[in-house]
């Protein structure tokens, strides 16, 4: 399938390739998407490839088509959410406090053609959240582990049932995160499980489904 990008001005692509014409298109290829995602020069911060797939993985076979990720970084998890939020037809909404990320962030969901399905937010995710209209049914949180149980109380009141949300780093940021653990392993309206997709950093997601 081909993606077309419509710009107002000549703009230089990430491939280096000359796929700039007249109309001002840019043209990006399923296949030179995942050239794009397999070169990404990944920092710390970033998901690991395994679990950037499962978080698409998840989100293309629940049919999610609204979706927020607190903690954006340079938007790694983001473009491989977002190409699973196109392929449903829906929008992925990812927040960063960092003006820094924030800018890089949207260079990188430009240049792989998707900011017509993610929208990068800057701003602290804590003010954010409340101001998002609508329902939600996909939630990728990955900021600042001691938050995690404001991030999810900010979104809960906006979840469909049937909503997936997924937080990461729970196995080894787990003391910092205790509240929200415990605060979820006694909420009934969730179904959970903790996954390890990817051993690079010795880490897990945890995974839960709203049921009610
Ligand atoms: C682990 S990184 C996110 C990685 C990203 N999810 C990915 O898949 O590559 C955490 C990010 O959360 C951001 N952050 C920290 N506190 C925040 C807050 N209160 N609101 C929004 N973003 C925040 C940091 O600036 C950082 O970029």
């Amino acid at each position: 399938m081909l993606m077309l990008l419509f710009i107002g001005t000549i703009v230089f692509n990430q491939f280096g390739t000359s796929n700039i014409n007249a109309a001002d298109s840019i043209t990006v290829t399923d296949e030179q998407r995942e050239e794009f995602i397999k070169n990404f020069k990944r920092i710390g911060l970033n998901t690991a490839p395994d679990d950037a797939m499962i978080l698409r993985i998840l989100v293309q076979a629940s049919g999610a088509k609204r979706g927020i990720e607190v903690g954006s970084a340079t938007g790694y998890g983001a473009i491989n959410m977002g190409i699973a939020f196109e392929r449903n037809g829906g929008h992925l909404y990812t927040i960063d406090v960092d003006p820094q990320m924030v800018k890089i962030c949207r260079e990188n969901v430009k240049k792989i053609g998707l900011e017509k399905t993610v929208t990068v937010i800057e701003g602290d995710a804590l003010k954010v959240l409340p101001t998002l209209e609508g329902e939600f049914d996909f939630v990728f949180i990955d900021a600042l582990k001691r938050d995690y149980l404001k991030y999810f109380q900010a979104i809960s009141p906006k979840l469909k049932k049937g909503a997936i949300v997924v937080a990461d780093n729970v196995i080894r940021s787990a003391n910092e995160m205790r509240d929200f653990l415990d605060f979820m392993e006694k909420d009934k309206d969730f179904e959970k499980v903790t996954i390890r997709a990817s051993m690079e950093k010795n880490d897990g997601m945890g995974i839960y489904l709203k049921i009610r």
